[in-house]
Formats: C-alpha cells, sequence, structure tokens
C-alpha cells in the first residue's frame, strides 16, 4: 500500500473544538484563533456553525466571528449548517463552503439534531438545492461511524447507506466521524475499504476524535487505504455535546509531526500551529491536549 504524496488538513478546532466549551470565549480570542491559524499555512478553516444557540451556546457568535475573521485567498472558511435556517445566515456572511451532518446511527441524529437519519436527510434536500444555486460547495459529515455512544456497534453497511445519500445529494466530499474515538485501525481498514468500492478515496475525509488514543493509528490506517483528507483540532481541542465522555479531536500538531516524518507534504508550519495551540490554551486556561505541543514546550 502506498501512502499519499500530500494530506489536506482540515482544521476544525474552532468549530468542534470550542462547541462544547461552557466558559465564555470572547470573539476577540476566537478570531485571533482562526487569525493564528490562517498563519499557519492550513487552507482549510471549519470556524463555526449555524445551528440553533440554544442547542450549542458557544456557537452562537458564528456570523460576527465570520465577518471579523481576515480571510486569506486560497483558504476555505467554512461552517456546519443543519437547516435552511442555518444555511440563510451562513449565505449573510458570505460563508463559501458548508458542511451538513448527519449520522450512521439513528440514537445519534435523534440526539444531535432531534431527527430521525431520514428525515435529517429529508431535511438536507432544499439546503443542498440552495447551495447549488448559490455556487456554494457542499461538504457532508456522517458521525458514530466506528461506534455510537447510544447504540454500541455500528456497520460499514450502515455507514455506506449514509455517505452514499450523502454523495449522491450532491456533497463534494464525505468526513467520517468517529465521533466517541472509539475504532481501530483494522475497523478503519475494513470501513474504507467497503466505503471505497462506491465513493473514490479522493471523496472521503477521516475526522478522528482520540478518546481511546486510537486516532493516530487510525489515520495512518486511513491513509494505507488511499484516504488524503484529515481533520483535526489544533491542541486537540473539543468534544461533542451530544456524546458524552468523548474527547476532543486529534491534536493537528500530532497529526502534522506523524505526516513531517512520514515525509507526506501538507504545507503546514508545525512552529506556527504550536503558537497558536499555546494562545487558545491560555485563553481556555488549560494544557495542550497535543502530545508534540507539550514535547516542544
Ligand atoms: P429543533 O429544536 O428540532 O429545531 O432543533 P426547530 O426547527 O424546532 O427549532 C427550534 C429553535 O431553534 C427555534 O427557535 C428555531 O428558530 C431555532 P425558538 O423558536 O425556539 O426560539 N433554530 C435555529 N437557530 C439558529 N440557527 C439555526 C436554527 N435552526 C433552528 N440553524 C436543530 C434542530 C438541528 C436546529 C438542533 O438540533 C441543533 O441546532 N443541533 C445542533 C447540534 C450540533 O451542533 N451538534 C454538534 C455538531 S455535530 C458534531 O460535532 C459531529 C461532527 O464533529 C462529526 C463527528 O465528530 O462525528 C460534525
Ligand atoms: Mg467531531
Amino acid at each position: 500500500m502506498m501512502l499519499p504524496e500530500r494530506v489536506r488538513l482540515v482544521e476544525v478546532g474552532p468549530r468542534d473544538g470550542l462547541q462544547n466549551e461552557t466558559q465564555p470565549i470572547s470573539l476577540e480570542d476566537k478570531v485571533r484563533l482562526v487569525n493564528d491559524l490562517t498563519d499557519t499555512g492550513l487552507d482549510y478553516i471549519e470556524v463555526g456553525s449555524f445551528v440553533s444557540p440554544k442547542w450549542v451556546p458557544q456557537m452562537a457568535g458564528s456570523s460576527d466571528l465570520f465577518l471579523k475573521i481576515s480571510k486569506r485567498a486560497g483558504i476555505t472558511y467554512s461552517a456546519l449548517t443543519p437547516n435552511m435556517m442555518g444555511f440563510e445566515a451562513a449565505l449573510n456572511v458570505g460563508v463559501k463552503e458548508i458542511a451538513i451532518f448527519a449520522a450512521a446511527s439513528e440514537s445519534f441524529s435523534q440526539r444531535n439534531i432531534n431527527c430521525s437519519i431520514n428525515e435529517s436527510l429529508q431535511r438536507f434536500k432544499p439546503v443542498m438545492e440552495a447551495a447549488r444555486q448559490h455556487g456554494i460547495s457542499v461538504r457532508g459529515y456522517v458521525s458514530c461511524v466506528l461506534g455510537c455512544p447510544y447504540e454500541g456497534d455500528i456497520t460499514p453497511d450502515q455507514v455506506l447507506s449514509v455517505a452514499r445519500e450523502l454523495i449522491d445529494m450532491g456533497c463534494r466530499e464525505i468526513s467520517l466521524g468517529d465521533t466517541i474515538g472509539i475504532g481501530t485501525p483494522g475497523a478503519v481498514r475494513t470501513l474504507i475499504g467497503k466505503l471505497s468500492q462506491e465513493i473514490p478515496c479522493d471523496r472521503l475525509a477521516v475526522h478522528f476524535h482520540d478518546t481511546y488514543g486510537q486516532a493516530l493509528a487510525n489515520i495512518y490506517a486511513a491513509l494505507l487505504e488511499g484516504v488524503s483528507v484529515v481533520d483535526s483540532s489544533v491542541a486537540g481541542l473539543g468534544g461533542c455535546p451530544y456524546a458524552t465522555g468523548a474527547s476532543g479531536n486529534v491534536a493537528t500538531e500530532d497529526v502534522l509531526y506523524m505526516l513531517n516524518g512520514l515525509g507526506i507534504q501538507t504545507g503546514v508550519d508545525l512552529s506556527r500551529l504550536i503558537a497558536a495551540g499555546q494562545r487558545i490554551c491560555e485563553v481556555l486556561g488549560r494544557d495542550t491536549g497535543s502530545r508534540v505541543a507539550k514535547a516542544f514546550k
């Protein structure tokens, strides 16, 4: 198996990393985080989400955030939009790529977006249509691809059926979310092997939370299967409000260190990334979740 020559790192820290934070984080601190990340060489930053503020209060300022960040040409600044209301809000502040999010597990779908998988897919259809009309590209997430906090095991077939629908609707890429970080590398290879029978690997991304410490091994397994887009969160921030106990995403610094060691190009500067992580950790008053950032201290 060949490793890719280049990997695209999708930085989800400002959204997935911060969405679960209960302490207030000022708009200025969020702006600085996104601007710091912009300076690292990353070309994809998920800035926020246009969801109900009652459900995820920390993301309530996403419109202001989009208006205040210094956008640089060549970088995609994206946001989650679960429905038309979110889409309209994103459109109003000039978002060029949105993400819709479904789950491979019925229970997680209910807890996360208050509807069944099928209802969510129906709800995404007008969003897809509106996105097409406005020339906005769409990324699709599937959560709980390697296990669900409420249902336990999830089969590759369950994942495939949702991923296929999202692709058929027009999603540019599918990000496979191990929401609770429960998967191991063999399961990752089986899952991607199954999906890639129908969906080309260049339209798949992996999104690992690191709850069980498996994320780097899982990413390596995914790279061996031909995936070359990896989601991660600076300083390993985050967790999902609807998956109790789920820890943050794998730390971007740790992924980058591994990719650098493998000779895989990303265009991202490790020392700038570590500095960005340190600054947001100071704001949050907490230690970094990145082993690499700790080792470089
Ligand atoms: P609902 O309560 O069924 O929706 O929630 P509703 O349409 O009945 O609306 C209820 C209220 O929310 C109304 O306000 C709406 O106006 C408002 P009220 O009349 O009560 O004052 N509302 C909105 N406000 C702002 N923006 C909107 C919006 N939509 C409705 N877009 C809904 C359904 C989907 C809205 C809700 O469940 C929700 O917002 N869920 C978001 C959950 C979320 O953000 N989860 C975290 C992201 S997913 C994730 O982390 C996983 C991922 O990282 C991958 C992985 O790790 O697996 C992506
Ligand atoms: Mg996530």
